[in-house]
């Protein structure tokens, strides 16, 4: 299949996967997402491939999100196909067997923070912002934000960003531990793949029992995802998400409380 929104460089078993839709800040159209899904599936099970670089294309963006002018007018029932994709794609991030680093070169909103919080570690240019602003288009994360904000910045100021939509910068994220390292715009890829390359020194045997461990400490029991997209598909054709998602198109500020 021909990758249209998706680049891919392949140089010394480090493969730098480059979401590629610059002019609408790299937002995840359902095409760019399962170009993105291909392309992780066939690093996977490739053997030159020994660790994956995850960025955005251009200076502004790594991702701002899925794409809000194609779920704006999304049924319930189109909203849960796009956010059981949603998770099930990132789970291949999160559960691919080989490092995965993204590399934040700007905004990562919405599903790009969710996409950068699936991966194994993050390190962000000092332009990078974060941020899960769904609450302010009358939806709710879900490819996994509500869970994995949790898992890495805690409860506390999870429920903060969650709630206010609040973005914050990359020192920030820093100091909450969401970004691993800072680097210059420059560096940032250089040091990503730095950062690959020592952890590929070590045994990807090792390597793979690691991800797998890490990520079972958070699978038993839980039924947060799901309850996350109950939630999600409850939000589609309320007045609020069509308030939120006409505004955002309309270039306005949303009145949610218009209705009440
Ligand atoms: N979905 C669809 N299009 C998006 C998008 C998204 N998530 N984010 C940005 N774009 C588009 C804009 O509509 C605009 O397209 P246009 O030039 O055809 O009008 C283009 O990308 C550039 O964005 P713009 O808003 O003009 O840039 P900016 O520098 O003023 O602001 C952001 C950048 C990222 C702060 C702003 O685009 C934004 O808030 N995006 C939405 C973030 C969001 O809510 N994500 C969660 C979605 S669930």
């Amino acid at each position: 299949m021909e990758l249209q929104y998706i680049k891919k460089t392949l140089e010394n078993h480090v493969l730098i996967i480059t979401v590629n839709r610059p002019d609408k800040m790299n937002a995840l159209n359902m095409q760019t997402l399962s170009e993105f899904e291909i392309a992780m599936k066939v690093a996977n099970t490739t053997d030159e491939v020994r660790g994956i670089i995850i960025t955005g294309a251009g200076d502004k963006a790594f991702i701002a999100g899925a794409d809000i002018i194609e779920f704006s007018g999304y049924s319930k029932e189109q909203g849960r196909k796009m956010v059981e994709n949603g998770q099930r794609v990132l789970k291949l991030v999160e559960e691919c067997s080989k490092p995965v680093i993204a590399a934040i070169n700007g905004y990562a909103l919405g599903g790009g923070c969710e996409l950068a919080m699936a991966c194994h570690l993050r390190i962000g240019s000092v332009n990078a912002k974060f941020g899960q602003p769904e609450v302010k288009l009358g939806i709710i994360p879900g490819y996994g934000g509500t869970q994995r904000l949790i898992q890495l910045i805690g409860k506390s100021k999870a429920m903060e960003l969650l709630l206010t939509g609040d973005t914050i910068n990359a020192e920030e994220a820093k100091n909450l531990k969401l970004l691993n390292l800072i680097t210059t715009p420059e560096d940032l890829i250089p040091q990503a793949i730095k950062m690959l390359n020592r952890i590929l020194e070590n045994s990807p045997l090792a390597i793979r029992g690691i991800i797998n461990s890490v990520n079972a400490f958070y699978s038993d029991g839980g039924c947060g995802f799901s309850s996350e997209i109950l939630e999600f598909v409850n939000c589609f054709g309320s007045s609020e998400f069509i308030e939120g998602t006409d505004a955002f198109l309309s270039k306005r500020k949303p009145d949610f409380n218009k209705s009440n």
